[in-house]
């Protein structure tokens, strides 16, 4: 699979850009400067330019930035109008909460079916979709194709099922399992960690100083 030609930090500040701008037009702001964005999302304006040149570049000299048509812009290239087909796997308390609290269709998935190998859950729905079996996977991966697989799964669980996934055609991954897929799994990967999260604002606490609060 062939790799983005942009950097990923500023991939990771894409669907940021595109919530803002969500919100301006919401609030019927038709057009902005970068000097007024940059204010609002906490970032120069030189950082914006240059996050959006990677792209073509959008707005005018003088005139700044048409939102609509940026936010526009900017869900093309996350493809989020892609609906993408989804499916979870682990219908536990993880699994549960994912499918409540994420609006899939919004963010460029479609979720077509969720599996566990727990025979109390099985046949039973979340979020509307039936909980299918486990063993059932490479058969509803070859008939439906789905491109993407959630792991809300224990790592040694998650580990027995990426290569099979991979196997059955799933490109991509996002994986709350702490399971860490190789470097020539050649997939998309986005993992997602609560608690390295906490950790990196341990660290932040850790070294937190008064005087480089007051510089932000
Ligand atoms: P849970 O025990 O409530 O749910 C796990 C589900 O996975 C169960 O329904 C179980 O039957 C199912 N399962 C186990 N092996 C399976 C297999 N081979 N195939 C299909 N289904 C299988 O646990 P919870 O709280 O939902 O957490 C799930 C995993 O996610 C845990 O291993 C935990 O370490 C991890 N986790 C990660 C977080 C993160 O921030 N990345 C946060 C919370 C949990």
């Amino acid at each position: 699979m062939s790799k983005s030609l942009v950097s990923s930090p500023v991939i990771k500040r894409l669907p940021r850009y595109y919530r803002f701008l969500g919100d301006l037009e919401s609030q019927g702001i038709v057009r902005i400067s970068s000097r007024e964005l940059s204010q609002r999302m906490g970032l120069t304006a030189s950082q914006i330019r240059q996050d959006l040149n990677c792209f073509g570049g959008f707005g005018q000299q003088g005139y700044g930035y048409n939102v609509s048509e940026l936010r526009e812009a900017i869900r093309d290239i996350l493809g989020v109008n892609a609906g993408n087909k989804a499916i979870l796997i682990g219908a536990g308390n993880l699994g549960r909460a994912v499918t409540a609290h994420i609006d899939f269709p919004k963010r460029g998935f479609e979720l077509i079916g969720i599996f566990d190998s727990d025979p109390d859950k099985i046949g039973k729905t979340m979020s509307g979709i039936s909980i299918s079996n486990v063993n059932t996977l490479e058969e509803f991966c070859s008939k439906n194709e789905p491109v993407c697989a959630i792991f809300c799964i224990p790592k040694d669980a998650a580990a027995k099922l990426a290569p099979k996934l991979i196997a059955s055609g799933v490109k991509g991954f996002w994986n709350f399992s702490h399971y860490d897929f190789k470097p020539d799994d050649d997939v998309v990967v986005e993992n997602v960690h609560l608690a390295d999260s906490l950790m990196t604002l341990a660290y932040g606490l850790n070294n937190y100083s008064e005087d480089s609060a007051e510089k932000k």
